[in-house]
This record gives structure tokens, sequence and C-alpha cells, in this order.
């Protein structure tokens, strides 16, 4: 028998705004109990500019979560508190390796009711902290307004609300497809040809809304200023957490842990159309039909290789991974259309998702690059500027040592020294990528179940788009400034840049390894 098609209700989805709550997140939790949270929460930026956040939780009681009744007063309690840990662990000269109970003890608590990691996640921070500016008016870009920001900026608002827009553009193609794959179980090509239709102008539409991005979230605000309070504490050794982050709730057994830190790659939007598609993405660098079996030393277990997509779904709320588990084990929309070749319509329909997806991800590298790589190349440059000029100022600590993390890839002291193993060699799988490959990957996988020869070849990756065409220059223009030539150019140092929820090198364009 075949699997129930997932009811969006039985997972907290709404069908207009898809995983965006059903009901709107809650501005203040309505016990008083909580009141002193949502005062420093009030206060948050003021308290992180003075730097006087850790002391103010430091002597915070430990609040209780049984006054929390329904799943917006979890989720507000939440989004608060992971604030809260993130300001407490990068809002001061150092990063702080503990957290301490008056975080901890609730925090871990509303993590596991809502089946979601103890740090500022994706639904932490966009998912669950908007509002609409009119309540009557639908959630579009031009209607919304956050709860919450680390900055205060404009630029941090925007920067979440842009995902949040995203997410209720792309809401409605998730009944849609689920109509489309009951459509295909009941063999209709032509109800199946106008979901897919539907589902490429949605597509779209988000490719659009994407590049807003640069209208009001300024990428030097964004490397500098926003991004360092998202960064995790795993292999952030550099950055001040050898061990990763102490949680200490209080029961006198602190635990360490690691996790990466927020990123959009926490969106099950994106992993949905990538499921309903039957878009498959290979663990990083592995190419198509490479079996893992051939890179296994003979008589050894091939190594498990790591697959940063997938690994992001531990970052989800527990309702939307299961979600996704429901979905794929449904998905059936790729088969259908493989076994309709002959139907015009419905392959070309199929096809325009494909190329839209591809397109989306294609502007997204672009970001990455303006956003991610092209500033931590600056940063470097200056820092390296500042280096030689022994009679510069020392600039304001605060936030460098995130943005300009440097590691040993392999993690050990010893190989740097003896100069033996990572530098020129590329590591794979469980030990990482690079982010612009690994980016690229993701893109040019998206093409590969195109069922049109042309339509395949075209999305296949040989050709260069706009992104890579882009990146090309930069890096030659960084090669330039470098005084660097040829192939040296995209192998600039053995720097990581730490991207959102991963760690990346910066080799071969922009990438190397992944140390999410
Ligand atoms: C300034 C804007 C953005 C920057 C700098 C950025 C940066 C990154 C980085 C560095 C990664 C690699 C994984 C990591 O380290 O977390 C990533 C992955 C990802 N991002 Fe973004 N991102 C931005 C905006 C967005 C938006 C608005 C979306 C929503 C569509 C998005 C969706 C994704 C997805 C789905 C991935 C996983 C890779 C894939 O599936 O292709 N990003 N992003």
């Amino acid at each position: 028998m075949l699997a129930p098609i997932p009811r969006l209700e039985d997972y907290g989805l709404s069908p207009q705004y898809g995983f965006l709550p059903r009901e709107l997140p809650l501005q203040r939790l309505p016990h008083p109990v909580y009141d002193k949270w949502e005062r420093i929460i009030n206060n948050f930026q003021s308290l992180l500019l003075s730097k006087r956040l850790r002391t103010v939780i430091d002597r915070l009681p430990i609040l209780p979560t049984s006054h929390l009744d329904t799943e917006p007063e979890w989720r507000r309690a939440y989004s608060m508190l992971a604030f809260m840990a993130h300001g407490y662990i990068w809002g001061g000269e150092k990063p702080s390796e503990i957290l301490p109970p008056p975080i901890t003890y609730p925090l871990l608590q509303v993590s596991a009711h809502l089946g979601v990691p103890p740090v500022a996640t994706y639904s932490a921070v966009c998912l669950w902290n908007y509002k609409p500016i009119f309540l009557s008016d639908n959630l579009t870009l031009d209607n919304l307004s956050t709860l919450t920001t680390f900055t205060g900026s404009l630029d941090e608002q925007w920067f979440y609300l842009v995902s949040v827009a995203l997410e209720a553009t792309g809401g409605p193609a998730i009944p849609l497809m689920l109509n489309a794959i009951d459509a295909a179980r009941c063999d209709q090509p032509e109800e199946v040809t106008r979901c897919l239709r539907t589902f490429a102008e949605i597509i779209d539409d988000l490719g659009g809304l994407l590049i807003r991005m640069y209208e009001n979230c300024d990428a030097h605000v964004f490397y500098h200023r926003i991004r360092p309070y998202l960064a995790g504490s795993k292999n952030m050794r550099d950055a001040g957490l050898p061990h990763g982050v102490r949680y200490d709730d209080g029961s006198g057994n602190p635990t360490w842990r690691q996790y990466g830190g927020g990123s959009n790659a926490q969106s099950s939007l994106i992993q949905f159309f990538d499921i309903v598609l039957g878009i498959e993405h290979r663990p990083t660098g592995e190419k198509r039909n490479e079996s893992s079996e051939s890179e296994a030393e003979p008589g050894m277990a091939p190594q498990a290789r790591h697959n940063f997509i997938q690994d992001m779904r531990q970052y989800m709320p527990g309702s939307h991974r299961k979600f996704l588990q429901a979905v794929e084990n449904v998905a059936n929309i790729r088969e259908y259309v493989e076994s309709h070749r002959s139907n015009r319509q419905l392959c070309i329909a199929y096809d325009a998702c494909l190329a839209m997806l591809r397109a989306l991800r294609d502007k997204h590298i672009q970001m990455v690059s303006r956003y991610i790589i092209v500033k931590s190349r600056e940063s470097r440059s200056m820092s390296h500027t500042r280096k030689q000029d022994s009679h510069a100022t020392p600039g304001p600590t605060h936030g460098a040592g995130i943005a300009s993390v440097k590691y040993d890839p392999t993690g050990d002291k010893k190989s740097e020294k003896s100069g033996s193993g990572s530098r020129g060699k590329r590591l794979r799988g469980t030990g990482g990528t690079a982010l612009i490959p690994f980016l690229r990957q993701a893109r040019d996988e998206t093409g590969e179940p195109a069922i049109d020869a042309w339509a395949k070849k075209l999305m296949s990756g040989a050709r260069r788009s706009q992104a890579d065409a882009e990146i090309e220059a930069d890096n030659r223009a960084y090669a330039g400034q470098l005084g660097m030539v040829g192939s040296d150019s995209a192998r600039d140092e053995s720097a990581l840049v730490v991207g959102m929820a991963g760690s990346w090198n910066m080799e071969d364009n922009g990438g190397g390894l992944c140390q999410y």
C-alpha cells in the first residue's frame, strides 16, 4: 500500500505560508514570570553595546518552563533564549566558553520541546521572529518587521525578513506539490503539468525576492556586524572556543557542546523543493555515479561521507524535519515524468522547475561570494596591511576574531608545522569541502534530473553562469592584488572562512574544507 500523502496540519504547517507558523509569532510571553526575559530582549542592543548583557544574565533567576502553555509561547521563549545565548557568547571582548544556568536550564528544555538544537537556528531568527506591519495585509516583504535583532540595524532586519518573505511566497508551493503527487498517483498528467507550471512560476518569484537582499543589507555590515553573532561553536578554536561551549544547566553536570551557526541552509522550504522534484544531493565532493567504495582502502569500509545539506535537517524544528521525511516517502514526480517522456508539456514543465531552482541557486552563489568571500578577502588583506604598518592603531576587537578566524583544517597543530599534509591536498568527505564548490555542486545537481537532452546540457554546469563569471573576475583581481599567477590565485592560503552554519576552506575559488 502507498504511504499516505502528509497533511499540513499534522506537522503545524500553514497552507498559505508553509513553514512559517500557523499563528503569528508572539510579541510577548503572557505569564509575568517571564517579564525578566522580555525586559532583556527589549533592551537587547543597548545591553550588548554597553557590554552589560553577561552581568545582567548572570544575575537572572533560573526561570522554569512550566508557565509556557501554547506552542507560540514555546517558540517565543526559544527565540528569546537563543538570541540571549548568542549575545552572551559573542557579546564581549572574548567569546564566553560557558553558558550559565539562567539561559541553559530553560533553553535545553524549550529546545527539546520543539526538537531544535539549543542555538540560534534559522527558526529562532527568521521563522519565529517577525510580525506584519499591518495585520490585515499579507506577509510580503513590504509588510514585515522583525521582533528581535542583535544590532538594531536595518541591514539585520532585512537579512531576516527577505527569508521570511521567501518562506511566505514559497509556502503555497507545498500544498500545490502535494496535490501534484496525488495527481501523479491517479495518473492525471494534465493536473501534474498544471501544478509544475505554477511551481516554476513560484520559484521564479523567489529568485526575484532573493536579489532584493542587496537593497537594504550591506555586505560590510553583514560580514562584520551581523554574521559574528550568528556564529556557532563547532570548529571555532581560533575564534576562542577550542572545545565549543559548556552548557551549565545548574545540575552540577555541565556538558561541552558544539553546534553550527544559524544559516538559511536550515530552511526546510528549499529542501522540500529538492525532495518533491527528486533532486539528489550527494555528499560534498562526490561526483555523479562515483561509488564511495571506489575510495575505500582495500579491506577497509568506505569512509562515511559528509552531507552538509542532509545534516542541516538536525537544525530544523522537529515537526518540519518529520514532514520532509514523510514527503520523501511519497515523492513520485520525477519517476512519473520519466515514465511519460513522450508528454512534451509535462516534461517542459518539469524541466522549467529545475531550471528556475538552478537559477535561484546561482543567484545565491553570487550573493555568498559578495557577502562572504569578497569581504573575507578584504578583511584578510586589511589585517595583512595592518601587520606591516607598525604605527597602526589596533582596531576594535569585537567581532574581528570571528570574522577573520583562521584554522588548521586538519585540526592538528603538528601537521601545520610539518607542512606535510593539508596545504596542497584537498580533503574530502567528513573532512569537509570548499564553500563555493559546495554551493556549485548543489546548483549543478539541481539540473541533473532534466528530461530534455538540451535542457540537461544547459544545466549541467559545463556552461559558465553569471555567478561563475563574477567569481572568476574577483579571483583574478584578488590574484593581481596578491601578485599571484595562474592557479595560485585560487589557492591563496590556508585560511578558512566562517560561513553561516559551517566553516569552509578558501582554496579553489573560495573553498576547500567544510569544517561544520
Ligand atoms: C546575505 C545573504 C546570504 C548569505 C551570505 C548566505 C550564505 C550562505 C552560506 C555561507 C551557505 C553555506 C552553508 C553555511 O555555511 O551555512 C549557504 C547555504 C545555503 N543558503 Fe544561503 N546565504 C544568504 C541568503 C540566503 C537566503 C535568503 C536563502 C533562502 C533561499 C538561502 C538559502 C541557502 C540554502 C538553501 C543553502 C544550502 C545550500 C543549497 O541548498 O544550495 N541563503 N548560504
